[in-house]
């Protein structure tokens, strides 16, 4: 491919040069890119406004712009990435950011022989954090959101969802929402001056009933659809809910989602995870964004899911953590589900900031292939937060939102486990 020199020179801010192997994972064909990740060796970008304006073979860029870019004055930043792997930045659609407290107590007696559910109904579990976190300060959950989100930024993560759950009341739920919320301006904080990480936040206030409603259960739900949705409305762009028998009925469910439709949020589902919960069925007749675990899905709920354009959102970290079967991620691809892989990073079944981790557990566990684990961390996490026009892949249109790794050759992914192989990430503003 030759620059078209009748072409007028684009303008770019930024141009990050000298990419050894540049994995778009674009949904549309890019010239000069092969494979199912659409690969391009040698490559540059050019960024204008934090926006892709130009993909192409790095001895071009000279060419393709209006001043010379290897100059240090012409107002263009140059990123030499030193001949490594670049890929989207990670989208880590499922994380519980912010909570107080920690429950190593309970993973060892899960180690010992007790259940994830049996520590729930014996009020410990998700109670547990919600005790922690509603004696908490806000500065304090605040601090701790910032220094997971550093550690999540520092394995390749760009945009992480974020839930709340952990305080089921207005005062604590409506605060954690805040924290979300102010989670985006911290590229003011100098000494995180490079994390320009995105925070979706997710409203889960039917995460479990809190023990003041353990009595009168309809009430807390009433609360929730009579003043927790309505007055949350800007603060989170989802409503998600915990459907299993421990927490929400699927009729509890669908009245909570409902009302969160008609009131404008996008909704998600954590579907039958423990046990077959309904959740799955509930989240294609409501037209979620996604249904998350799905441990126990059928295949009619799988073919609902396709059907109603639903992406799926496994979570290996809490096979990893609960010692529960992985569920086959083959079964949802050979069905043609779009298949997310995340964290749900939380303090009981999936205590893990990194999505390398995920990655490595889903080709190991979970029968994915490296070009479908690293659509399911990019492109089909930004499907799952209805994001996949503007992130998860490095196409011409999108936001410059990249993961530099440490290595020559994706291939390496996987295969090298259990290391940091992220060298930075690049979110370009
Ligand atoms: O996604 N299942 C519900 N919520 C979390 C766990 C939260 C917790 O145990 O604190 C999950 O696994
Ligand atoms: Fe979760």
């Amino acid at each position: 491919m030759q620059p078209d020199s009748t072409q007028p020179p684009i303008q770019a801010s930024t141009v990050v040069r000298n990419i050894g192997q540049l994995v778009t994972v674009a949904q549309q064909p890019i010239a000069g890119a092969s494979g199912v990740l659409q690969v391009i060796s040698d490559a540059a970008i050019a960024v204008h406004d934090g926006v892709i304006v130009w993909i192409g073979p790095d001895d071009h860029v000279e060419l393709m712009f209006d001043s010379d870019p290897t100059s240090e004055d012409d107002g263009i930043t140059i990123v030499d990435a030193q001949g490594v792997v670049v890929t989207p930045g990670f989208v880590d659609s499922h994380t519980h950011l912010v909570f107080a407290g920690d429950r190593s107590e309970e993973f060892h007696l899960r180690r010992a022989g007790l259940s994830y559910g049996e520590l729930l109904t014996q009020g410990r579990g998700i109670l547990t954090t919600v005790n922690a976190t509603r004696s908490a300060d806000t500065e304090m959950l605040t601090e701790m959101a910032i220094t997971r989100l550093h550690t999540m930024c520092q394995y390749g993560t760009t945009t992480v969802e974020a839930k709340t759950g952990y305080g089921l009341d207005m005062i604590t739920e409506e605060a954690c929402l805040r924290i979300l919320n102010n989670l985006n301006a911290l590229e003011t904080s100098l000494s995180y001056q490079y994390m320009r990480v995105r925070v979706v936040p997710t409203f889960l206030g039917a995460h479990v009933v809190p023990p003041e409603y353990t009595e009168r259960r309809s009430a807390y739900v009433d609360l929730i659809v009579e003043e927790m949705l309505p007055s949350f409305v800007g603060l989170a762009r989802f409503c998600d809910v915990f459907c299993e028998r421990e927490a929400f009925s699927v009729e509890e469910c669908h009245r909570i989602l409902a009302r969160a439709k008609e009131l404008g949020y996008e909704l998600k589902i954590h579907a039958d995870q423990l046990s077959p919960s309904g959740g799955a069925k509930l989240a294609a007749e409501l037209g979620a964004i996604s249904a998350d675990h799905l441990d126990h899905a059928d295949d009619a709920d799988l073919d609902r899911l396709r059907d109603a354009g639903v992406v799926a959102t496994l979570l290996p970290g809490c096979s990893y953590s609960l010692r529960s079967p992985y569920p086959s991620a083959r079964r949802f691809i050979d069905r043609g589900l779009h298949v997310a892989l995340a964290t749900d990073f939380n303090p009981g079944t999936s205590y893990c900031e990194n999505m390398q981790m995920i990655l490595s557990l889903a080709m190991s566990s979970m029968g994915m292939s490296i070009e479908e684990a690293l659509q399911a961390v990019t492109i089909n996490g930004a499907r799952g937060l209805a994001l996949h026009e503007e992130i998860g892949s490095i196409e011409v249109g999108k936001r410059c939102e990249l993961a530099l790794w440490s290595i020559r050759d994706y291939h390496e992914i996987g295969y090298h486990f259990g290391v940091n192989l992220i060298q930075s990430v690049l979110i370009v503003s």
